[in-house]
């Protein structure tokens, strides 16, 4: 069935998949849209950094600091042409997409104010890392937060929030893919009716970045921010991609030493970009393992990645759908879908459900409300969900263990 990505094959290159856990079950691990494992390839990577070019980066003239500089800059090459950046100084690296779009939204609130926008508006889809930071910064800078609704079945209601878009609003922040539901949004058509109102498209792609092929020229993203530990990489690394011209033009909120070129009593003069978005000591070796992540992924192509998450899901939602007392909250009609499954077992609340699920079959999943409680607010689902997340290395007999166990799980203790 799989015939081009291969998951028996890639899982060997991840030692921990070969856990066995305390009952002698083996792991099965469907937690991948919280963090995903790391192959040898990495952890290699990391290893071999430390073993022969680890000092500090952009400080020193000696051999090692010369060395380890390459390689981080290097890992910015690389992530600039795995996003369709133009530029490699279009991508700055900081600690995951929570980091990220904190350095982004108060200098980008500030330059848009600067320019005499007066609205952001974020939908009510995202993730507490792409919701707060801009409802934290707008109002210093005098935006006001509008939030751009959904429907009961979790998708973005599209006709409204073009309605919304005004020349008042000065970006739309969207994400790409929920971490909840798996709904991927159709960025095309929502970049033209910002542009059109001359906004920014600033997206989320913590959730797509490591699942789908991602052009951001083709898509017409200004900024996009990733999640480097989603996509197999160390923790601790991430970043974000923003259009050359807006960057020359935003001043960096999160500063100190590595950001500037001087700095006197009266005056701080920045770095050039991308350094003056990427104060203090960065993750040097993770930036290591980053590249190795991205290489891994591009040998086995993102439209075959894509794809094998699609084929998983859609297994288990036919034979979950069927089930009695499970209720699926995958979106009928979405743009498309990554390799999310979100569910819940009627009159169970889903941590008890992750605790069965863990303790009695060895699957790892995560329940409860994903750090997007307006969005699960906003589809009534006030305890949250169980959300089973595939990967790379996930199989078909996977995917039918996760079958079996809900099915017998229902059977047992569903409410009518
Ligand atoms: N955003 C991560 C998740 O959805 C932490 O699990």
């Amino acid at each position: 069935m799989f015939s081009v990505l291969d998951p028996y094959k890639v899982r060997e290159d991840f030692p921990l998949l070969q856990t066995t856990l305390v009952k002698g079950r083996r792991l099965v691990y469907l937690d991948n849209a919280a963090t995903t494992q790391k192959p040898v390839q990495v952890i290699e990577a990391v290893r071999k950094a430390y073993y022969t070019s680890y000092a500090n980066v952009h400080r020193g003239h000696h051999e090692l600091s010369q060395k380890s500089s390459e390689v981080y800059e290097e890992a910015h090459e690389v992530i600039a042409r795995f996003l369709g950046a133009r530029d490699w100084r279009e991508i700055i690296l900081a600690f995951n997409t929570t980091t990220a779009m904190n350095y982004i939204a108060p200098s980008l609130a500030e330059y848009l104010a600067r320019r005499g926008k007066k609205r952001i508006i974020i939908t009510m889809m995202e993730h507490h890392g792409s919701m707060l930071p801009w409802r934290r910064a707008a109002p210093l800078f005098g935006l006001r937060v509008d939030y751009a609704p959904v429907n009961g079945e979790g998708l973005l209601d599209l006709g409204a929030l073009e309605a919304m878009i005004d020349d008042d609003v000065g970006a739309v922040v969207v994400t790409h893919a929920s971490n909840v539901t798996g709904v991927v949004n159709d960025l095309r058509r929502i970049s033209g009716w910002a542009h059109q109102h001359d906004a920014l498209l600033v997206v989320d792609g913590a959730q797509s970045v490591p699942h789908l092929p991602i052009n951001v020229a083709d898509l017409g993203v200004d900024f996009m921010t990733f999640s480097g530990h989603k996509m197999m990489a160390p923790d601790g690394t991430g970043g974000f991609y923003g259009r050359l011209d807006v960057l020359e033009e935003m001043t960096p909120w999160v500063v100190g030493g590595g950001a500037i070129k001087e700095v006197t009593l009266e005056e701080v003069v920045y770095a050039d970009l991308p350094w003056r978005f990427e104060p203090g000591t960065p993750n040097i070796t993770g930036a290591a393992g980053l590249i190795e992540a991205v290489e891994y992924l591009r040998r086995l192509g993102m439209d075959q990645v894509h794809s094998h998450e699609k084929r998983l899901v859609t297994h288990v939602a036919r034979y979950l759908g069927e089930v009695e007392g499970v209720d699926s909250y995958l979106p009928r009609g979405a743009f498309d879908l990554t390799g999310i499954f979100p569910f819940n077992i009627r009159g169970l609340n889903p941590h008890i459900v992750g605790q069965l699920l863990n303790d009695q079959y060895g699957i790892a999943v995560r329940t409860g409300l994903h750090c997007a409680h307006v969005y699960h607010h906003a589809m009534g689902l006030e305890e949250g969900t169980v959300r089973a997340s595939f990967y790379i290395y996930n199989t078909v007999e996977e995917a039918a263990l996760l079958v079996d166990a809900v099915g017998e799980i229902a059977r047992k203790y569903a409410s009518a």
